[in-house]
């Protein structure tokens, strides 16, 4: 029995229901997040609320979000997920309405959705590490914008898993830019390099406190274009995400990479650390 939040209530699942006029159904229009809880506190709150406050304000979509923080919480505790880790997804759109492109009128409700389920993190995701290939990135050009309409990362995510791939790497102008659900980040001569923030990505909780954790651990680091042409000189590669956590890359395009990793490990290492201080 699901426990979820729809419009201020919590009921269970099969009580939830939403129009088929909502906008988020038929135009994509909304936008979402994933926060992750260990041991039934959420982690990197601030963050991933600011995060939605910033796609809500791209998005042109004024929600008041404050009587939302505590909805997190109370779904892992509401669906018995505090011993574990689990992952809640809270969605935004702009509410149910007859079709017209132009925004609906001012006084519709905007439809707020969340729920939460245990995530049992894959131990192959560290060892021996992500499976991963390169694919053309055929998103629109607003990636920095946590929307819900992801039909071009379900069509690159699939051609993974049909590759026996647990991600891929979207590649625009020689430009590795970023995963179909992570950031991208490669070690060159110990250096750990990311892409910059810009409209071709999107600005990850976890890719942002890679940096912080590098720049604080004297790591170095930079925010730069990795060019598809450069990654075979590439000592190390990895991803980050609220669900993957840092995880290394084992493979990439059936080329299996060095087994050192100690970059990668470091900070893993110090991710785990910050987990455990701030989720205590
Ligand atoms: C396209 C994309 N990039 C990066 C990320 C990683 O972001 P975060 O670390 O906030 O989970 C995600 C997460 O879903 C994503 O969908």
């Amino acid at each position: 029995m699901t426990t979820v939040y729809l419009n201020g209530q919590f009921l269970r699942l099969e009580q939830a229901r939403i129009s088929p006029l909502d906008r988020g159904f038929n135009y994509g229009d909304g936008v979402y997040e994933v926060v992750r809880a260990y041991r039934g506190r959420p982690f990197r709150l601030e963050a991933h609320f600011a995060r939605l406050a910033d796609s809500l304000a791209k998005i042109r979509l004024g929600v008041y979000l404050s009587p939302l923080t505590d909805v997190p919480a109370r779904l892992v505790e509401e669906n018995g997920l505090g011993g574990g880790d689990a992952l809640i997804y809270l969605q935004v759109t702009r509410g149910a309405a007859p079709r017209q492109h132009a925004f609906p009128p001012p006084d519709t409700k905007a439809t707020i959705f969340a729920y939460a389920w245990e995530l049992t993190p894959n131990p192959a995701w560290s060892a021996p590490g992500l499976t991963v290939i390169l694919a053309p990135d055929e998103r629109w050009a607003r990636c920095d914008i946590k929307v819900v309409s992801l039909v071009a990362n379900v069509l690159a995510h699939q051609r993974a898993a049909e590759r026996g791939a647990q991600e891929a790497l979207l590649v625009r102008d020689g430009v590795v830019l970023e995963g179909t659900l992570s950031n991208f980040f490669a070690v060159f001569e110990g250096e750990v390099r990311t892409a910059s923030l810009s409209n071709y990505i999107l600005p990850g909780v976890t890719r942002a406190l890679v940096l912080e954790l590098c720049r604080e651990h004297g790591i170095p680091c930079r925010e730069t274009p990795i060019f598809h042409h450069e990654l075979a000189q590439a000592e190390e590669l990895f991803v980050s995400s609220t669900s993957f956590g840092v995880a290394p890359i084992h493979q990439l395009d059936g080329r299996t990479l060095p087994e050192a990793r100690p970059v990668t490990e470091r900070l893993q290492r110090l991710l785990g650390e910050t987990i455990a201080r701030e989720c205590a």
